[in-house]
């Protein structure tokens, strides 16, 4: 999408759609009326509009207005609800401008333009930053296996307009909104590609592909990118990820990307993604009603790649390490069995009590190769149980760990972006779940408190500051929300940018 400022009237705006933001009171109404002159058929649409009680402003509403030829350029004036004025978040920016893009899309409109609406405690690079967000995310469409009988007509452009004389918006300075608009538009990219990788099937993706992705993004983002195959796995004992894959057919792989945007000895953030491409369950199987879904399993992988490149094409000021291991969960006469054991080169035997806890056995071979990078923390997303859940939903990822100055800021970023994560504790009484009559450890814990034991198997592996996400309920939605889409959500990629970004984590 091309997105430019201008100071222009709505009315001289060349767009083929406008959006006004509209709070819920009456005075949007006068608002208009001041603007248009009362006599205008345009606002007398609008104060008829109002009298019908068809359109309160509240958040989630949208009509549209068409304004005569000599009124305004405009083909179409969308008013968005955007809620009570002390009421109003960015989050509801972000939804309202998504709404606005689905409406302007809907009408083929190929471009759109708006005001920044006043939003209490944010500056305007803020309010547009979300503006963008909401556009970006929420037109997001993965369509390219349908036959193109009508072709989409998408949304190309997108006008920020401010007031004539004004080189200021609500205490933002022009090139500051300008700067933000050019880096939302880089984060969604990633948080897109991430969404693409999720959503596409397991037909076409394997460990193999998610390399050949990892290499794309790293050569178009400057990272180094090194892909190791079944040779190198088993030189450096990445006894998880071969066991996991041994009913499969395909390679597994392991991914190393780095990227030293940092202080050249600056410890680097790890972070690391669960990639199973697609989980069957292996032996133990799965029942096959909505099995589909764990074709997005490479979730955690798929936000570790994109949240690479975002950093690396934001240029932010940090050492980043992404670790992938990769497989895929299949049944077959070569795959793993239950109450096979897997000895990992950190001296931890692990039973295997059951083959689709295998998220915790691939990763445990990324936890020991974090070691070597003398970390700050490391941060492990997976789509890890069906527990967490149960736990959480889909409206809040699992996290756990032992890093807090590490966890407070991710709460923080959380809230920020409304990628939302909540903690479960790791108390030691849990870990009497995973013990083994003939190992150290098993992976699987028992009916209670699923997301916590599988945490505390990957502590077995972590000798460094850590936190885990569990993505499983927030990386694929069931229904479409406002600008996340149903399938595969990318969550995360925000959430760690904001990390990234902000100062407290960089201590
Ligand atoms: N990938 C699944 C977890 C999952 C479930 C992700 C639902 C997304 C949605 C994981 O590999 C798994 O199968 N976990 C098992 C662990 C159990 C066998 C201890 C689970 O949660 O049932
Ligand atoms: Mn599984
Ligand atoms: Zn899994």
């Amino acid at each position: 999408m091309k997105i430019t400022l201008a100071n222009v009237q709505w009315n001289k705006a060349k767009a083929d759609a406008l959006a006004f933001f509209q709070l819920e009171d009456k005075k949007w109404i006068r608002e208009m009326q001041s603007h248009y002159g009362k006599s205008k058929p345009l606002f007398r649409a609008s104060d008829a509009l109002l009298e019908s009680g068809d359109m309160l402003g509240k958040k989630d509403e949208i009509f549209t207005l068409y304004p005569t030829r000599s009124e305004a350029q405009a083909k179409r004036i969308f008013l968005v609800g955007i809620g009570k004025k002390d009421k109003i978040t960015i989050e509801q920016i972000r939804r309202s401008a998504a709404r606005a893009a689905r409406k302007a899309e809907q009408t083929k409109s190929k471009s759109m333009a708006l005001y920044v609406p006043e939003v209490k405690g944010k500056n305007g690079a803020e309010i547009t930053a979300a503006i963008v967000e909401g556009i970006e995310l929420g037109l997001y469409k993965y369509d390219k296996f349908f036959k193109k009988e009508e072709p989409r007509v998408p949304l190309q452009s997108l006008t920020i307009l401010y007031q004539p004389g004004h080189e200021n918006i609500w205490g933002s300075s022009v090139a500051d909104v300008k700067q933000a608009i050019a880096e939302t538009q880089t984060l969604c990219e990633a948080v897109n590609f991430a969404r693409d990788m999720e959503n596409e099937p397991s037909n076409n993706k394997y460990p193999a592909i998610l390399g050949d992705w990892a290499k794309q993004a790293g050569e178009e983002a400057g990272l180094k990118v090194t892909v190791m195959g079944p040779a190198e796995l088993e030189k450096n004992k990445m006894v998880g990820t071969l066991n996991v894959n041994k009913g499969s057919v395909k390679e597994p792989r392991f991914i190393v990307l780095e990227y030293n945007g940092g202080k050249k000895n600056e410890a680097p953030v790890v972070l690391v993604g669960k990639g199973i491409t697609f989980d069957t369950g292996g032996i133990s199987i799965k029942p096959a009603a909505g099995m589909g879904d764990m074709k997005s399993d490479m979730s955690g992988a798929a936000t570790v790649i994109a949240t690479l490149k975002a950093a690396a094409n934001l240029k932010l000021p940090v050492n980043l390490v992404g670790l992938v291991a990769s497989a895929e969960n299949m049944p077959s006469g070569s795959a793993m069995r239950p109450g096979d054991i897997i000895s990992y080169p950190n001296g931890v035997s692990a039973e295997v009590d059951n083959t689709d806890a295998e998220g915790r056995l691939v990763l445990a071979d990324a936890l020991i190769w974090a070691e070597r990078y003398k970390p700050k923390s490391v941060i492990d997303l997976a789509t890890l149980t069906g527990a967490c859940v149960v736990a959480l939903g889909h409206a809040t990822t699992g996290m756990m760990g032992n890093d807090i100055a590490m966890m407070s800021q991710l709460r923080k970023s959380g809230d920020t972006t409304y990628e939302r994560v909540c903690e479960l504790p790791i108390y030691e009484e849990y870990e009497e779940l995973i013990k083994s009559d003939v190992a150290d450890i098993k992976n699987t814990g028992g009916r209670w408190a699923g997301a916590i034991t599988a945490a505390l198997f990957l502590k077995r592996f972590t000798s460094y500051p850590w936190v885990h996400l569990d993505i499983a309920g927030t990386a694929r939605s069931e229904t479409a929300g406002d600008y996340i889409p149903k399938g595969g959500t990318g969550v995360g990629v925000r959430l760690l940018i904001d990390m990234l970004r902000s100062d407290g984590a960089m201590n």
